[in-house]
């Protein structure tokens, strides 16, 4: 049986390692010294979660999130980090799971060095019938141009910040 939640990784504010929690899954959370133990050990914690749940007399697994009405969005930022030069497989699934034809979706991602890599391209095959807006690639660090970089692209895509 497969089952599948969204996990939130922060760093630690000591910088040292990660903090994962699964917002459907109450109180379900976990730690590690990098992103690679804590995803195991997010993974630990979301099966016990759902072992214990499922022994429950009365057993009531949550649903995953899921955007309740997406007629009412025109327009998406999507935003995600550039994973082996493409978009990370939750980012796929989100694109498929719904309708985008005539929406225009607004790409916005972080990368290494590697910018968009070919995420572009998997974005347009997996939702062929969207508009792709004016997309940002922003490197991991940052920069002081940030800023900048961020205003003139939300005035590129008519998204004024105010
Ligand atoms: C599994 C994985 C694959 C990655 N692949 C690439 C890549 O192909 N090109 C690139 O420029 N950066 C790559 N990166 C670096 C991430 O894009 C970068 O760490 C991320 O944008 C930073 O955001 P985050 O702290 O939210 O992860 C990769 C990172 C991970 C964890």
């Amino acid at each position: 049986m497969t089952f599948t939640y969204p996990a939130v990784f922060t760093p630690h504010e000591d910088g040292k390692g990660y903090h994962a929690v699964f917002p459907d899954l109450e109180c379900c959370e976990a730690d590690g010294p990098d992103l690679e133990d804590t995803i195991e050990n997010a993974r630990d914690a979301a099966c016990n979660w759902i072992t214990v749940e499922m022994d429950e007399f009365d057993s009531d697994l949550p649903f995953s999130t899921h955007v309740e009405d997406m007629d009412q969005y025109d327009t998406i930022l999507l935003g995600y980090p550039n994973w082996w030069a493409s978009i990370p497989m939750p980012v796929a699934s989100f694109l498929e799971e719904y309708d985008f034809s005539g929406k225009t979706i607004i790409p916005f991602c972080s990368h290494g060095g590697g910018r968009f890599g070919q995420s572009l391209t998997a974005i347009t095959k997996l939702v062929p019938d969207a508009l792709l807006g004016e997309g940002l690639a922003v490197s991991y660090s940052g920069g002081s141009s940030l800023s900048n970089d961020v205003t003139a692209w939300l005035d590129e895509n008519n998204l004024p910040l105010n």
